[in-house]
């Protein structure tokens, strides 16, 4: 088959992880891996996790609050489809970066644990994936331990996410008396091979049997044969069938059952991947101003910036803008133009990341992601293409939830703190405001962790030792109007003015009882929560 625009961006799924910490994303991710032949032993995710925390100091707090806080991506190619595995981070201070890696994914897999069934994250990054309509695949994790009864799991999605799960599998026990799950499409036995504590389970489990047959081969007893066929009748005639349409248009989950720790249900669930999961969509964006459509066969060379990762190795200072290609053949040394800038820039290092390590790009298309190493050309939101004249949507900056003044603890540094609150900012990992009124920065956050994240950043990265204070803000909202109402507006309450890192008005408010107070007085301005980049 030639290898066309069109043909390659068929090959390719790009697929995030969402669930609540501790379900098991770190386990699958890897076991994904393994079962896609990119690693040859559990583990290394982790090792390489560890390896890159020990070069970089600042993941200290990953390491001390066991959580995950850069979002990364993984390539993986098996059964001739490319596979693009978008990490995002667990922990709900970092909703808004998990939100703009869920504008890349084309489809995302939900883990659940099986003996919690929806978590408070799983629900809230379940909402994202609803708003941007991106197909889930439900994966049920940890059926090698006591598990919840599947059929109450299946009715809390239908309840709690108003989705049709539909069981591509059934299972037969869980924790000591798993026993594996039955395909209820060919009604083929999957076993769950049992094997001694820290035994290898990375070569997988015995190969499936017809479910009559489960006895005579010895992996089910009689009453656990009864047990299983009746439920998974039970079950064929409960739920709607799988209905592929349905699964795209984000009504209907097909549901896996497994063990990401002990390799189980992992190949399923990569087949299903393959086979359900969609390759990349066409995208809405503006040419020229005239609203169009990106075909990810498209000859044009087109993308955006969901993400710029900065200091991935500190001994180089390094940013690397994290470029999700809608359309096209990205070619090595390619030059591509940032749409609301009109810098041109060469693509010399695009870099792709692969389990083990990175390596450059020789070639690239739809639905891949490429990092470009750049020194802060590149910025969130940004839409890049060859004519330069492509403009997606912009990705949201959503209105931080606290608000606090930084200052350095050295004066004669404050020049220093402009730059590297600047730089920071623009990754998108906080938000920096200067009041109309005094010297200081106010950095706003969603949540408070960030706050923490940002001092270790300044003080091992920049070398500044900062402190944050408490603002007299409590809330912040972009404004929009005319350019004489917004005038108006602002000479009336200029201590509470100021400006974003684009120089774009914002209220600062002390409450969100005086922002409903003023903004009733002032009806011609608009006080926004959220505000495009790009
Ligand atoms: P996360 O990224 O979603 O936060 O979860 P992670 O994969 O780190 O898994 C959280 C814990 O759950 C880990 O145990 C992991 O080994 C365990 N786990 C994941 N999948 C399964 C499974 O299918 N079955 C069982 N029994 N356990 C599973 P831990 O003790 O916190 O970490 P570790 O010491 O094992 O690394």
């Amino acid at each position: 088959m030639a290898h066309t625009p069109e043909t390659e961006a068929k090959r390719r799924r790009t697929f995030a992880i969402i669930s609540h910490p501790d379900a098991g994303k770190t386990t699958l991710t890897e076991h994904l891996l393994l079962a896609g032949g990119s690693i040859r032993a559990a583990g290394q995710v982790r090792a390489r996790g560890e390896n890159r925390r020990t070069r970089s100091d600042w993941m200290k707090i990953e390491r001390e609050r066991g959580i995950s806080v850069s979002s990364s991506v993984m390539t993986f190619e098996h059964a001739d489809l490319m596979f693009n595995l978008l990490d995002t981070p667990g922990h709900e201070d970092f909703s808004e970066d998990t939100y703009r890696t869920l504008t890349a994914a084309d489809a995302a897999v939900m883990v659940l644990d099986a003996a919690k069934g929806i978590e408070p994250q799983t629900l809230k990054l379940f909402e994202v994936c609803r708003l941007r309509d991106i197909p889930i695949i439900t994966f049920i994790n940890k059926m090698d331990r006591e598990a919840e009864d599947p059929l109450a799991l299946l009715d809390e999605v239908a309840s709690k996410l108003q989705l049709d799960p539909s069981p591509l599998y059934w299972p037969a026990g869980s924790g000591n008396r798993f026993r594996g799950m039955v395909e209820l499409t060919t009604g083929l036995f999957y076993p769950f091979t049992k094997r001694e504590s820290g035994a290898d389970y990375d070569q997988g489990h015995e190969d499936p049997v017809p479910l009559a047959q489960a006895v005579t081969a010895g992996l089910l007893d009689a009453a656990e044969l009864a047990e299983v066929t009746e439920t998974a009748e039970l079950v064929a005639g409960g739920f709607k069938a799988f209905d592929v349409e349905s699964f795209l248009e984000g009504h209907m989950t097909p549901v896996i059952f497994g063990s990401a720790l002990r390799h189980y249900g992992v190949n399923q669930l990569l087949a299903a991947l393959g086979a359900y999961a969609p390759p990349p969509k066409h995208v809405k964006a503006e040419k020229a101003g005239v609203d169009t459509a990106i075909d990810p066969g498209d000859k044009e060379v087109t993308g955006f910036i969901f993400k710029v990762q900065a200091n991935m190795d500190p001994n180089h200072r390094d940013r690397i803008a994290m470029l999700k290609l809608t359309s096209g053949r990205f070619q090595r040394g390619m030059k591509l133009k940032v749409q609301n800038t009109g810098k041109q820039l060469s693509v010399n290092a695009p870099i792709m990341f692969f389990a083990s390590d990175r390596e450059l790009a020789e070639e690239a298309f739809g639905g891949d992601v490429i990092g470009i190493p750049n020194h802060g050309v590149l910025r969130v939101g940004d839409s890049l293409s060859e004519t330069g004249i492509i403009r997606f949507q912009g990705l949201p900056n959503f209105a931080p939830e606290i608000l606090q003044r930084v200052r350095v603890k050295d004066p004669l540094k404050a020049k220093h703190l402009k730059k590297a609150l600047e730089s920071l900012a623009e990754e998108g990992v906080t938000q920096l405001f200067r009041p109309a009124i005094g010297s200081d920065f106010i950095v706003g956050a969603v949540g408070q962790l960030q706050f923490e994240v940002m001092a270790d950043r300044l003080a091992n990265e920049y070398g500044l030792e900062c402190v944050f204070e408490p603002s007299p803000f409590s809330e912040a909202r972009w404004l929009s109007g005319t350019p004489d109402k917004i005038e108006d507006f602002a000479g009336k309450y200029r201590s509470a003015m100021g400006t974003d890192l684009d120089e774009a008005p914002v209220f600062l408010g002390k409450s969100a009882w005086e922002i409903n107070y003023v903004a009733e007085r002032f009806p011609d301005v608009q006080f926004q929560r959220t505000k495009e980049r790009g």
